[in-house]
């Protein structure tokens, strides 16, 4: 066993060493320009457009759709933005529908697009386990609505959402849908000729890949409005000196999780299954609850609710302790605010400053899983003393 144990891959994750030997020659043989015409930027351009089609052929899309950002918000914002400004420029409807359950990339984009660009969101609601209902989705159609976007799975409590069902009844009312498939790229088979989702994000950092690269899927014909005007690279969807190196690693860590996907899964969702069931069983039953879906959950995450304890409170004793976790999405560590997410899925004060996020990898190992489990007990007592200490 390592002498710290890293579970916080939904955060962030080791890029795969076969990734970074991929990576390699473009920064020290083909640093070529890929827009170039001569021989460096030729062969620059070719490992581009062998990235493109690797990426695309998993997931039984088309070289074209697949366009390289530079994370995975700027794949989400591309995608609600530019579409929903496409749909302004054509006259194509001013409505989008997402969900109060969306990372900040989307839904922040959302609200900008409403309060400075006066467009018309509907936010939707989702139950106690963070899902959103296909019903809901129905009854906020409107003859304008351009958009529709909801996550393939949410970073903080690991729902999935029910995106097939979704997308299905966005095509049926000619909507395009999106989803921000950040955190389940690496567990999800795509086939985008069955799949009824226009546009797809993903964040190679996310599965063993470098960061500093995004991905977006678009499917053929559906219009974007760039946010990034310039020189009119990736289609002219974003300007701006493609990172070849990256998109060559974006593209070997998406093959190497999409091969190995079915081994990752089984490997996943033993340790999450025994880190649930140890933190149920060490943690007393009225100071802890697993949030988000019990089964429609993400297969590497398992996050819970600590009663009257502080989430930071709990990661820096656990990081004392030689373990790394995350209170809920990375962006959010180190903020003592209660977490919108835990509040949105109903949860009270009692509960939403107490979220703690287990996102396991493919280097965790059963014995990593057991030392948190035996070291929970001893973190919880020391928390809980701090917050009685100030509660008194
Ligand atoms: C669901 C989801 N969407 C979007 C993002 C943003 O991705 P990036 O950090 O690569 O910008 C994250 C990051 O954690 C995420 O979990």
């Amino acid at each position: 066993m390592s002498t710290r144990i890293y579970l916080d891959h939904g955060a962030s994750t080791p890029v795969h060493p076969q990734v970074i030997e991929k990576m390699l020659p473009f920064w020290t043989e083909h640093y070529g320009n890929p827009s170039s015409s001569h021989a460096h930027g030729r062969s620059a351009n070719f490992a581009l457009d062998e990235a493109r089609r690797t990426i695309a052929r998993l997931m039984n899309a088309q070289a074209k759709e697949i366009v390289f950002t530079g994370c995975g918000s700027e794949s989400d914002n591309l995608a609600v933005r530019g579409v929903m400004w496409a749909a302004r420029k054509n006259g194509g409807g001013n409505h989008l529908i997402t969900s109060a359950i969306e990372h900040e990339a989307v839904l922040e984009t959302a609200v900008q697009l409403r309060d400075h660009f006066n467009f018309d969101v509907t936010i939707l609601e989702v139950d106690e386990y963070g899902r959103v209902a296909v019903d809901d989705v129905a009854a906020a159609i409107r003859p304008d609505t351009a958009l529709i976007s909801i996550m393939a799975a949410n970073n903080e409590i690991g729902t999935l959402q029910p995106i097939q069902e979704i997308g299905a009844l966005a095509h049926e009312h000619g909507i395009l849908f999106h989803s921000d498939a950040v955190q389940a790229a690496a567990t999800t088979r795509w086939d985008m000729q069955k799949m009824p989702i226009d546009l797809l994000s993903f964040a190679p950092h996310k599965f063993y890949g470098p960061k500093g690269v995004g991905i977006l899927y678009v499917r053929e014909g559906v219009e974007l409005v760039s946010s990034l005007t310039g020189g009119g690279q990736e289609n002219g969807r974003r300007s701006g000196t493609v990172n070849v190196a990256f998109a060559v690693g974006a593209a070997e860590a998406f093959k190497l999780a999409q091969e190995n996907r079915e081994a990752q899964l089984a490997h996943y969702t033993s340790l999450r299954d025994q880190l649930i069931a140890g933190m149920m069983q060490v943690v007393p039953a009225n100071e802890i609850i697993l949030t988000g879906h019990p089964t429609e959950r993400l297969p590497h995450h398992a996050s819970f609710a600590l009663k009257n304890m502080s989430g930071n409170d709990l990661l820096i004793h656990l990081d004392m302790a030689g373990i790394c976790a995350s209170s809920g999405s990375a962006c959010k560590t180190g903020d003592p605010k209660p977490s919108p997410i835990l509040e949105t899925v109903g949860l009270d004060a009692a509960w939403t400053t107490g979220g703690l996020r287990f996102t396991v990898g493919s280097q965790n190992s059963p014995a990593d899983i057991e030392h948190v489990i035996q070291t929970m007990p001893t973190v919880v007592e020391k928390v809980r003393k701090v917050s009685q200490l100030f509660s008194a």
